[in-house]
Order: structure tokens, then sequence, then C-alpha cells
């Protein structure tokens, strides 16, 4: 099978679909690739070492059988498409269904990497969590880098200063990487989450769990249920009240397919001590805080509150590199040996599918 890498093109977006040496693995297992002229070089990753790794440099890498991105295609970049052809990438299934729609109108047979079911069979599949530890862990030092105070603790002829104290909310991927990051930089951490059994994964890490009183559901995926309007307010109220203990928050609640839950209202930014962070990871679902705006940097109440979206481009080296192993995996698995072979019995393969479930022509 050839697999196409096209350029990135939506605005910002640094990240490759596929790094140097995965395209060798691929070309291992029987692969052709093709990337278009600079599609790495944003990332790192210069042309001579994808045509080192075995690549075609082309002009036009939607000519492939299959294309592999990571951001959704453009309208544009969608009309590039053939019937018939497979698409690969963030494809977004859960919020932007026009965009899916267009593929499936064009016949292409698209694969969102969002939908992968989060299984044991599918974890070297898992872009949701390669690319949220990237974000985790970049939350971390932005906090660090905002913050007017030093994250450790120090002991200095010049005196002595207290850690910092950071508070995560939400303890998936990207909450826990954050949290170990802040450890790690010496700050002293709590975190917290509604799904109960995060608990013992917070304090696995060395941090203190947040005790609020609430606890939600936690679905058959091991997603949070969003909380009723009740549980909302009383969480929003519990936070208020510890807020000031923090001199930093890292937000990363989310529930697939929602806005993101509003946890921290204006009155509890105002509550907060001045100088304090907001590290708000759900921006790009409209933010945990009222007071995010999506993209930007904002000092609302003298609390500096980074919504900044899509952090993992910021990292592209290594995000990219994490991806292209996500993206390998899941293209062993359609196409062992090189062959495509689509089974739709199969659940990796036919929840991971957006468009109509169609058989390609051999
Ligand atoms: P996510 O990005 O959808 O959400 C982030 C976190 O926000 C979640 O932990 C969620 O419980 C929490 N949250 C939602 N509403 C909240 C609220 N009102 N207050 C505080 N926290 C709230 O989730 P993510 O990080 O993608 O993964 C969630 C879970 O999925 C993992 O922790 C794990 O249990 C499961 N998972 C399983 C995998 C596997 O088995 N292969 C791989 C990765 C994740």
């Amino acid at each position: 099978m050839k697999v196409g890498v096209p350029r990135e093109t939506a605005g910002g977006e640094r990240r490759v679909a596929l790094v140097p040496d995965i395209v060798k693995r691929l070309a291992g297992d029987g692969f052709d690739v093709a990337v278009e002229r600079g599609a790495g070089e944003a990332a790192s990753f210069p042309d001579r070492d994808y045509e080192q790794a075995g690549a075609a440099l082309v002009d036009d890498a939607y000519a492939a059988e299959a294309v592999v991105k990571v951001q959704p295609p453009s309208a544009d970049e969608v009309a590039r498409f053939r019937e018939g052809q497979i698409l690969i990438g963030f494809l977004q299934p859960l919020t932007d269904p026009e965009g899916i729609g267009r593929l499936g109108e064009r016949g292409v047979i698209a694969f969102a990497m969002e939908s992968i079911p989060r299984i044991t069979r599918a974890q070297t599949m898992d872009a949701l969590s390669s690319q949220a530890t990237v974000s985790g862990y970049k939350a971390a030092v932005l906090a660090a880098d905002t913050l007017p105070k030093f994250f450790p603790m120090l002991m200095t002829a010049a005196g002595t200063v207290a850690p910092a104290k950071v508070l995560v909310l939400g303890a998936g991927v990207a909450g826990l990487q954050a949290i170990a990051t802040s450890r790690r930089l010496g700050a002293v951490v709590s975190g917290f989450d509604v799904r109960p059994i995060v608990r013992e994964q917070v304090e696995s890490l060395g941090a203190t769990f947040l005790d609020l009183g609430i606890s939600g559901e936690e679905t058959a995926g091991g997603y949070a249920r969003e909380l009723t309007e009740e549980q909302q307010q009383r969480q929003q109220q519990a936070l208020e009240g510890r807020l000031p203990e923090f001199d930093a928050v890292i937000t990363t609640a989310l529930v697939p397919g929602r806005p993101a839950p509003r946890l921290i209202p204006a009155s509890a930014v105002a509550a907060m001590r001045p100088g304090s962070v907001i590290v708000d990871l759900a921006a790009e679902a409209g933010g945990n805080c009222e007071l995010t705006e999506p993209g930007e940097a904002v000092v609302r109440e003298g609390i500096t509150i980074l919504g900044y979206t899509n952090l993992p481009s910021t990292m592209p080296f290594h995000a990219s590199q994490l991806y292209s192993r996500n993206v390998l995996a899941l293209l062993q698995h359609l196409a062992p040996d090189g062959q495509l072979k689509l089974d739709w019995e199969d659940e990796i393969t036919s929840s991971a599918c957006v468009t109509p479930k169609t058989e390609v022509a051999a």
C-alpha cells in the first residue's frame, strides 16, 4: 500500500503524521511512503532524512492509496481525495459532523484517531493519550515559567523559599502528566478528578488528592460522565473555597463531545492570590475557567490565565514521533504486510471508521 504524508496546512500546526524513523519501519513492512516536500520541516525533520529512510519526496501526497494526517483536511483538501481512498488523522468526529459528512460524500474511508477504542489491544494506537502526555507536560512547564515564584523549595544564604503549590483539576492522561512534571520541578501538588478510581493514581505520583466531596460516574470507556447541574454547582463552590491556597492551577477536565465543564467561575478567579496562574488545557472545548479566552494569555483580577490551544504542536518533534507510532500501529492493523485488508468485524477497524464502511476496490 502506498501511504501519502501531506504537509499540514491548519494554522499553527507544526506536527507531521509520520517521522523518518517510522517511514523506515513502514518501508520494511512492505509499505511505500510518499512525503510532500517540507512536510516535516516545522517539526525539525528535514526532507533528506525522509529520503534516507526510503520515502519518495513528492508534490502531491494525496495521490497515495492512504493519506495520513494530523489535523482534519480542509474543504479544499477533501476535494483532492478520490473515492475509496483511506484517510487517517484526528478528524473530530464528535464535534465536526460537517467535516465527516464531506469526507463521506467524497467516498473517503476515514479513520479517526479519536474513535479508536481504548482497549488494551489498541494501546499502541492511542493518539489521544500520546498527545495528552505532551499537553500535560507543557502545561506544567508553562505554569512554572509564568508564575512569578520558584516551583521548588530553596534554602539559600538569602533565606528559604517555600515551594509552589500546584492544583491539577482532571487527572486523566494530561492531568497525571502535569502532576508528575510539576512534582519533578519541585512543587507541592494536589490533584482532583470526579472519577473516584483516580485517587490512587494521583497519590502514586506523590500528590495529594483534593477531597471536594464530589464524585461522578465513569462510562464503560473509562471516561467521566457529565455532572448534573446540582453537582456542578457544588463543585464550583467547594473549589472556590480551596483555590486561594494554590499558586498555579492546571485544568484538564473534559467530557468527550461536550463543552468543557465549568469548574472555575469568575468569582473564584477573583478569590485567588495576585500573581497566581491558571493553565486551562480545556480551552479548545470552551475552557474549565469562565475567564479563559481560547488561544490567548490574559490577566484578569491579577491572575494570568493561559488558554493556549494545541499545545502538542508547540513540541512538534516528540509529539510527531509519538503520533507516528500510533499511526504506524493503525496502518499495520489495517494493512498487515502492507496489503490493505479491512475487517469490519474487528472492533478497532469498525469503531475507528467514521464514514460509511464500504469495500475497497482491489
Ligand atoms: P479526558 O481528556 O476526556 O478528560 C480528562 C479528565 O477530566 C478525566 O480524567 C475526567 O474524569 C476528568 N473530568 C471530567 N469532568 C470533570 C469535572 N467536572 N471535574 C474534574 N474532572 C473532570 O480523559 P483522558 O485523559 O483522555 O482519559 C480518561 C481515562 O480513560 C483515563 O484516565 C483512563 O481511565 C482511560 N484510558 C484508558 C486507556 C486504555 O485502557 N487503553 C488509555 C487511555 C485512557
